[in-house]
């Protein structure tokens, strides 16, 4: 069997939020005790839509100093930047040509991205998906921690590994570096893992604070709509004083949320801070109006994030030691990925 190996990514794109965190980086950091995890600044993904380089380098040591100061371990796991690792686009090449058109068109977030002009995406966009296959798979990696916006990439990436285990089946067999693996009812010789996605909690998909029906973002043009990390104490209070809600007190069951995407988001977000269920908070909650719940979620956001903020702040003072923790990363990342590709390359008969 293939070894148990986590993998996941962030994109260096600004507005770092606390979908991103609780979603996502504070699943990274749990998961390091129980797993072997690669964890990467997907710059290469940032650049499908226009990033200004300046920034983009800013923002890759921000996306790295947010993993260390959440509690990943440099030492212990990899944490790298992907333009710093070949093999990545290598290989998206080759399941560029392994996905199928119709696979790729199905795909919601691109249709979201690329808005109502299509034709003015980059090719880039539109073929996102079968890089962060690429980037899971160059790691042959069997979990990924994600937030539910992902679940349809996740999708697409078994999808290619399936497909790419039976296309080349009999190759893998012949060359004896497959695992047996049983693929509907037939017995193929795999070589990549079909990917589980770890989705999951009460934080699994953060809502906008000025709208419930739409997810938390970076790329929002309300800054009211996100916490961003580096937000200071009176930024939270007043970005959740002003959050959307319903006029009604919380309700004392979890039953009561439906129906309040709002009111379901806040009580979300308290849960996934403090790693309670919304049914712990509704029964120290319920019964209680939004202007009393609403400072007491501030108040653990900040005393949760606030020193997150603090240590990204101090790190990111020293860019230097950043670029070291970085291209440490990627050496240790590009063994295991060379390895890989050599695989692959060998499998395609290249
Ligand atoms: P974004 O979607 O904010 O542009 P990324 O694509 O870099 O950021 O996503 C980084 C991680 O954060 C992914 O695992 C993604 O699923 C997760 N994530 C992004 N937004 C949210 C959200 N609103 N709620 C929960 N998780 C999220
Ligand atoms: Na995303």
């Amino acid at each position: 069997t293939i070894p148990e190996r986590v993998f996941s990514g962030v994109q260096p794109t600004g507005n770092l939020h606390l979908g991103n965190y609780l979603g996502a980086i504070k699943k990274f950091v749990a998961l390091q005790d129980s797993h072997d995890c690669v964890y990467c600044v997907v710059d290469l993904h940032a650049i499908t839509v226009w990033q200004d380089p300046a920034e983009l380098q800013r923002n890759i040591r921000e996306v790295t100093a947010a993993f260390i100061a959440s509690g990943i371990d440099p030492e212990k796991h990899i944490v790298f930047n992907q333009s710093q690792v070949a093999e990545h686009a290598e290989l998206a090449w080759i399941f560029n040509c392994v996905a199928r058109m119709g696979w790729l068109n199905r795909m919601t977030q691109f249709k979201e991205k690329a808005g109502k002009d299509r034709e003015k995406a980059s090719v880039g966009l539109f073929a996102y998906p079968t890089l962060m296959a690429s980037d899971i798979l160059t790691y042959r990696a069997t979990h990924v921690p994600v937030g539910e916006d992902q679940k349809q990439h996740l999708e697409l990436t078994r999808d290619i590994a399936q497909k790419f285990n039976n296309d080349y089946s009999a190759r893998i067999a012949d060359l004896g570096i497959g695992v047996p693996m049983q693929v509907g009812d037939e017995n193929v010789n795999g070589y990549f893992p079909l990917t589980e996605p770890i989705i999951g909690g009460p934080a699994a998909r953060v809502m906008s604070l000025r709208d419930g029906t739409k997810k938390m973002s970076k790329s929002d043009p309300s800054d009211l709509s996100r916490i961003v990390m580096t937000d200071d104490a009176d930024a939270i209070a007043k970005k959740f004083r002003k959050a959307k809600t319903d006029p009604d007190a919380l309700p004392s069951e979890v039953e009561g949320l439906e129906g309040r995407p709002e009111a379901d988001n806040l009580v979300g977000l308290y849960a996934a801070l403090c790693e309670a269920t919304k049914a712990d908070v509704l029964s120290e909650y319920g019964g209680q109006e939004f202007s009393r719940f609403k400072p007491a979620l501030a108040d653990l956001a900040v005393a949760k994030i606030g020193p997150i903020a603090d240590e990204m702040n101090r790190l990111q003072g020293d860019p230097a030691e950043i670029d070291v923790i970085l291209a440490k990363g990627a050496d240790r990342a590009r063994a295991i990925a060379s390895k890989t590709l050599a695989d692959v390359k060998e499998i395609v008969g290249f």
